[in-house]
């Protein structure tokens, strides 16, 4: 993506966090941006504090389909078809798996995984269709690498948007429409205060806030790192078309020893029989996938 300027963005969780981050870049490039948040008091803060008329607001849930559908219709008809799309917007409980409930599941999976899920399914058609190219940025976190077991429902959904994001990049390519992984550690964010917006009728299930962790929480992300930062980094990968976006290398230790990790999980296990045709049958596939790594276009 060398082409900012004049680009309609979507920005999912745009009123705080990352989000605000991505939001400023953008608008410094010259884009159009919709700043797409379920806090509409944070929105209009956000619009207020920029003081930009190409910046605007969209009231919408991610888990919803239909909102997202109503908010692409009213940023295509103030700023024309969106073709930069950023699904940011998350939540986290920090607690096992096996401490959680269903509602728990609903929710994280339902902002976490299914907005951008909705966000790919609602606005790639439409770049698909506008044949200008375009960008998908999703956000995951280290965490869809390193699993934690206080964090299994969250850790769930960003392993699964890094497979979506891989897929998509893989497939969107031949329609000159980029796809990159954000994957940051700790960032100066308000993610801690997720409870607050969680929908009422997944209340039930919840465990009783404890103000407590909470406030050490928001200690925590105050030395996170700055959103602004974060994005400029965003931005610097989509110009090099490059996939993961690791804004804190500090991880690059870990990640390597996780790896090594899981290689030496595998065995020299004897051939088995049907091994030679497999390996035969593999090639082409291997061949294919290797292509796609190195963001060759398939055809
Ligand atoms: N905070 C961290 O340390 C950290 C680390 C790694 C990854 N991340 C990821 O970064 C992304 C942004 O989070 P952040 O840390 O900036 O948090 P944040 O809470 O500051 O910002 C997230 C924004 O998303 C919005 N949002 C939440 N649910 C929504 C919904 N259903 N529909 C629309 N908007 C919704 C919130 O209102 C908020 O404005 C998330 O995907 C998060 O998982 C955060």
């Amino acid at each position: 993506m060398k082409d900012f300027s004049g680009r309609t963005a979507f920005v999912t969780g745009g009123a705080n966090g990352v989000g605000i981050g991505l939001v400023r870049a953008l608008l410094a490039q010259g884009c159009n941006v919709a700043i797409a948040d379920i806090r509409s008091a944070h929105i209009d803060a956000a619009l207020t504090a920029l003081d930009n008329p190409r910046a605007m607001g969209v009231p919408v849930d991610v888990s919803s389909r239909a909102e997202l559908a109503r908010a692409a219709q009213a940023v295509e008809e103030k700023f024309g078809v969106v073709t930069l799309l950023f699904n940011n917007a998350g939540v986290n409980l920090f607690q096992s798996i096996e401490e959680s409930s269903y509602d728990d599941w609903d929710w994280i999976m339902g902002v976490n995984l299914h907005g951008p899920i909705n966000g790919v399914m609602t606005f790639v058609p439409r770049m698909i269709r506008a044949g200008k190219g375009g960008y998908v940025v999703n956000t995951a976190s280290m965490a869809g690498f390193l699993g934690a077991a206080a964090c299994g429902i969250y850790n769930t959904t960003k392993f699964a948007v890094r497979g979506m994001s891989e897929s998509l990049r893989a497939s969107l390519a031949p329609h000159g429409i980029g796809v990159s992984l954000l994957c940051p550690g700790l960032v100066k964010s308000y993610i801690y205060a997720s409870e607050e917006i969680r929908p009422q009728a997944l209340k039930a299930g919840a465990k009783p806030v404890n103000t407590e962790f909470v406030k050490r929480l928001a200690e925590i992300h105050q030395f996170g790192m700055e959103p602004d930062v974060i994005a400029t980094r965003v931005l610097e990968a989509m110009r090099e078309d490059r996939f993961h976006v690791f804004s804190h290398p500090e991880f690059k230790d870990e990640l390597s020893e996780v790896f090594g990790e899981i290689l030496a999980d595998f065995r020299d296990y004897p051939p088995d029989p049907g091994h030679a045709q497999r390996i035969e049958f593999e090639k082409t596939r291997r061949e294919t996938y290797r292509k796609q790594r190195r963001g060759l276009k398939q055809s």
